[in-house]
């Protein structure tokens, strides 16, 4: 059977990829913030999944503002880079794995969760940044990539409860699906910042070491934190922090955390990413 090993969670800043891009890497600026990745590029090289399912939010790149899915799963064989304003950026083509997206959405839907199912869908910044930090530049993409688009871009966003009980729901497809598949689940986006208005920049710290503290120990204390506080709290974009909940949702009660970096700024994000290992593969390492 297929079975979720280990959640990985991420944020998810543009100009990451761009730095990465423009062989930006050794620049002290940048370089602080690549060598929090290094121990994560050896830990998904010797984990290997099969498939990772990413959560992710598009940002009015595949989907304009005429159709804003709350929830959408790709189930394309194949999804390109989007191009953001300045053409796709150099990565390879993401494959997806239509059956067990197929699967997925047929147990979640019956599972009350309505998701949307998406054909075609072009990738962006959401998600191809995350691959580039895990897997660096490699010619393909080394599994099967599974996206999972969360509307955080246009009020209402789903509540974190929502989106907890939903990694709930995917855990429970994933593990009736009878391959034997090792699938790490992406959250991605967060942590605290705000792109536009008078509190651009804001970027705080305490609520966000609180945060992976809580994504640890405590998730369903997060699952109480509201829109209105998130913004507060986390700056307008803080939002995206609901899609770790989905990730979290989808691994066990009690996680071993691998692996955390926290790092102040990039661009105008505070980078933030655990390794949260599944007990069943925490043991295997010891
Ligand atoms: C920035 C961060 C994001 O998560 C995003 O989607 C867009 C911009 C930024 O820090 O500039
Ligand atoms: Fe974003």
């Amino acid at each position: 059977m297929a079975k979720i090993i280990a959640g990985v969670a991420t944020s998810h800043v543009p100009a990451i990829g761009a730095a990465l891009d423009l062989g930006k890497t050794q620049e002290p600026y940048w370089q602080r913030v690549f060598a929090g990745y290094e121990e994560s590029k050896k830990w998904i090289e010797k984990v290997k999944p099969d498939v990772c399912i990413v959560v992710f939010n598009d940002h009015a790149t595949a989907f304009s503002m005429d159709i804003v899915p709350t929830f959408a799963l790709g189930c394309a064989a194949e999804f390109e880079p989007a191009d953001e304003g300045w053409g796709p950026r150099p990565v390879p083509t993401v494959h997806g794995h239509p059956e067990l997206a197929a699967h997925i959405a047929q147990s979640v839907i019956t599972d009350e969760f309505d998701l949307t199912i998406v054909n075609k869908m072009e990738v962006d910044h959401g998600l191809t940044v995350p691959l580039s930090l895990m897997f660096g530049q490699p010619k393909e993409w080394p599994c099967k990539i599974i996206p999972l688009a969360v509307n955080v871009v246009l009020f209402p966003p789903p509540s974190g409860n929502r989106c907890f009980n939903l990694g709930k729901a995917i855990r429970k497809a994933v593990e009736s699906f009878p391959e034997d598949l090792r699938v790490v689940v992406f959250g991605t986006g967060g942590m605290s910042h705000q792109i536009s208005g008078p509190r651009a920049g804001l970027i705080n710290s305490d609520f966000d070491k609180a945060f992976l503290d809580g994504m640890v120990n405590d998730p369903k204390k997060l699952t109480a934190i509201k829109h209105v506080d998130y913004m507060r709290e986390a700056g307008a974009e803080g939002i995206e922090m609901v899609m770790w909940l989905i990730m979290r949702g989808a691994l066990d009660e009690k996680v071993h955390e691998r692996y955390r970096f926290y790092t102040v700024p990039a661009s105008n994000t505070a980078v933030g990413h655990l390794i949260l290992e599944n007990q069943e593969l925490a043991a295997a390492a010891e």
